[in-house]
């Protein structure tokens, strides 16, 4: 039994590592496709090609489930992948949903009307590919009405963490919250949508201010995939054993992610 999990890079480890935490008994095995990352700078097709060839390379792992721990995925391969690619037997669930149920105080199944929520104002970071695509405002429009979502494409950022260099990510960090802010200066929340982004998360909470509360997917995510293997158990696929593969260079990709979860991490090639 294992389940797959997918990013373009080292960003999924966040989801990885809480799922780890909530479901110890589960083998993950994790694809970080680091040799093409960054993703958000790609167009809908590329990302959508490179998308199908990690979750069928999981595949050979026994994963018949993938969580996409990439939002750059989820909003630009996600539902094409679902409606003319995906065999009856695999699934492939993303990172908004849990995002945008935490946000509005929903719980999964709940499909009433989209109605009023505590929260106003939304500072959205993200890739500039999944705010191009504009998925978390349609998402949260099923859900949420009278929403005011300000969307900051981070460029930049996914490759300064990809590279290890927190300085430069840090201070792209502080010049994406403050050109942010510059558009919406009191937000009441910000959302991470990029699973790269906790990785700096004290950075974005230092330049947020501690008034704003900051949603980050792990948690989030792994509780959800919880829920859906408790209602679903069929799609925990044959695989047993945990692994982390790479596209990239094995040693380097190794490195950097211990780096930046602060234990050891060893990946083999993909
Ligand atoms: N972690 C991916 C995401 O959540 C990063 C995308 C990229 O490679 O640019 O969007």
């Amino acid at each position: 039994m294992a389940v797959g999990v997918f990013d373009s890079g080292l960003g999924g480890l966040t989801v990885q590592q809480a799922i780890a935490a909530r479901m110890p008994d589960l083998p993950l095995v994790y694809f970080g496709d680091n040799a093409h990352a960054p993703y958000g700078v790609r167009d809908a097709d590329d990302i959508f090609a490179l998308t199908c060839a990690a979750v069928e390379r999981l595949w050979q792992d026994g994963c018949d489930l993938v969580i996409l721990a990439c939002n750059t995925a989820s909003a630009a391969a996600l539902r094409r992948m679902q409606e003319t690619w995906l065999p009856a037997d695999k699934r492939v669930l993303g990172v908004f949903v849990p995002l945008i149920e935490a946000l509005t105080e929903r719980h999964w199944g709940d499909n009433s009307p989209p109605r009023e929520v505590a929260v106003k104002h939304v500072a959205l970071f993200a890739t500039p590919a999944t705010v191009a695509s504009r998925a978390f405002q349609r998402e949260l429009a099923f859900r949420a009405v009278g929403v005011d979502v300000e969307a900051q494409p981070c460029g930049g950022l996914v490759d300064a963490i990809e590279d290890g260099d927190e300085i430069l990510a840090e201070a792209l960090v502080r010049s994406h919250v403050e050109a942010l802010k510059r558009r919406m200066p009191h937000p009441q929340a910000a959302v991470l949508g990029c699973t790269h982004y906790p990785l700096m998360a004290k950075a974005f909470q230092d330049a947020l201010g501690p008034d704003v509360s900051v949603f980050s997917q792990a948690d989030l995510v792994a509780a959800s995939l919880d829920d859906y293997l408790k209602r679903r158990p069929e799609f925990v696929g044959p695989g047993t054993v945990s692994r982390f593969l790479t596209t990239g260079d094995p040693a380097r990709v190794s490195a950097k992610a211990t780096q930046f979860l602060r234990r050891p991490i060893v990946f083999e090639p993909a």
